[in-house]
């Protein structure tokens, strides 16, 4: 099929590449000419596990292209994939400016009859907002043709994307035209069959992928009531973390105990400093601002929000019952991305808690396996070093914020003998607390 994707942020790279790769010819656009150059000569400007091989490879193979003149793509395509951003307003509301403005294009640019498939997030809705801007913007030319609107949400996780996208745990297509469906089924058919290359020789491989098969409206809430739940089950085990401390309980074995409730499951169960990235922060935002734009109070949601907000600054009051007065404290901190194997430091703990201990006079070094440039929401006062043991070096306190694997591989013993006082703050009970407390560090975890 011939396919053309709308932006390649995230969402829209791995999409079109996917599609690529599983033999559909993709042309995928985006008015930011660099990005598009780049893409172009094979170079991923994110750090996706899989992605830049996949993107040379079909770049080779000649199905799949990088191009700026959306209109053009448009023309060229039969099934037209949205998947521009929608960052948050400062209210809270998603901003639909990009939607807008792909919409009103594929209204002057229709030369036949095309599928509009919507993969950004975006509220409730908005599949019915995207076929008004598409019909208000149709001229004499383009309104003899018809068009259908789907949603198609994604469930991509940042850091397995690829992954994500060729073994999906199942695809959701919001419609009611019935050739629309038709045509999605047919398109994502290899994936639905696990039938294509990429998976024989992959161990994520799956019998097939349920599709659920549902109107636009109820298909866009499926996106937002799953990463909605998602943060939820984040918050509530903070939430037990946080009563564990009191009554001197273990949160690993409490949510082991729990996740054998094959009802609960042990999966987002990892207890912490809660929860960040480009995603549950701003759609838990969004789906409580829809509630109550709707008049269903959004309880929940505010309390999910709320113990998140209040999680990531248990390090702090921990580190004050540790060390009293943190000024001119020296805090190594370990991890900037919002989780691991991934470079995106959106709405990440870790950053709100550098800010903090800088805030309260702190000399703060910090590391990170591949972030290396200042995220623009950290304070300049604190210090990104090249390796970890420059971050802890006569440091008063490690304070662990991103579990990336190589940090329950250092050299403990080297670093008790760098640190001027050997305090461990575990904000994601990611090290050996029994070994660490074996060499003689104070270990502290969150509910444990
Ligand atoms: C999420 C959803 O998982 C994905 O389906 C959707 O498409 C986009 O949003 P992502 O933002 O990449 O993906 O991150 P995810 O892996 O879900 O983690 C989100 C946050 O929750 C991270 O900050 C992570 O550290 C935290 N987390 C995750 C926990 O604190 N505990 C857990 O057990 C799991």
């Amino acid at each position: 099929m011939k396919v053309c994707v709308i932006g390649t942020g995230y969402v829209g790279l791995v999409t079109g590449v996917c599609l690529a790769e599983i033999g559909h010819d993709v042309i995928c656009v985006d008015k930011d000419a660099k990005k598009i150059a780049s893409l172009g000569k094979g170079k991923v400007p994110i750090f996706e596990e899989g992605l830049e091989g996949l993107v040379k490879k079909n770049l080779k193979k000649g199905n799949l292209i990088f191009a700026e003149d959306v209109g053009s793509a448009i023309r060229q395509s039969d099934i037209i994939f949205i998947c521009v951003g929608t960052p948050p307003l400062p209210s809270g509301k998603p901003d639909l400016a990009a939607i807008d403005e792909v919409s009103k294009l594929v209204g002057e640019s229709l030369n036949g009859y095309k599928i509009i498939i919507n993969k950004s997030t975006v509220p409730i809705g908005s599949a019915k907002r995207i076929k008004k801007i598409i019909k208000e913007n149709q001229n004499d030319e383009s309104s003899k043709y018809g068009f259908d609107i789907v949603s198609n949400p994604e469930f991509l996780k940042e850091g397995e994307a690829v992954k994500d996208a060729f073994f999906p745990e199942r695809i959701v297509i919001g419609s009611g035209s019935k050739k629309a469906i038709e045509a999605m089924k047919k398109l994502y058919k290899p994936i639905i069959n696990q039938d294509f290359d990429y998976a024989s020789s992959n161990t994520h491989k799956k019998e097939k992928v349920p599709v659920v098969i549902t109107d636009s409206t109820s298909s866009e809430l499926i996106k937002y009531a799953s990463n909605a739940f998602l943060a939820t089950k984040i918050s509530f085990v903070n939430e037990i973390a946080n009563i564990c401390e009191r009554i001197d309980a273990n949160i690993l074995d409490v949510t082991y105990g729990m996740g054998l409730d094959s009802r609960i499951g042990s999966r987002f169960m990892k207890a912490g400093i809660g929860w960040g990235g480009s995603c549950f922060p701003k759609d838990v935002r969004a789906l409580g601002y829809t509630a109550e734009e709707y008049g269903s109070p959004a309880s929940i949601l505010n309390a999910v929000i709320q113990v998140n907000n209040h999680q990531r600054f248990k390090i702090i009051r921990k580190a004050m019952d540790l060390l009293g007065i943190i000024d001119d404290k020296i805090i190594g901190v370990l991890g900037l991305s919002f989780k691991p194997n991934t470079d995106d430091t959106r709405e990440s703990p870790s950053i709100a808690v550098i800010n903090k201990f800088l805030e309260l006079g702190a000399e703060v070094r910090v590391y990170d396996p591949i972030v290396k440039k200042y995220p623009e929401e950290m304070d300049k006062g604190a210090t990104i070093t090249s390796d970890p043991y420059k971050a802890i070096e006569n440091a008063d306190l490690m304070a662990l914020v991103t579990e990336w694997d190589e940090f329950s591989s250092l050299d403990f013993k080297k670093i008790k003998d760098l640190m001027a006082n050997p305090n461990i703050i575990d904000g994601r009970n990611h090290l050996n607390k029994k070994d660490l407390m074996e060499l003689g560090f104070s270990y502290i975890g969150i509910g444990n």
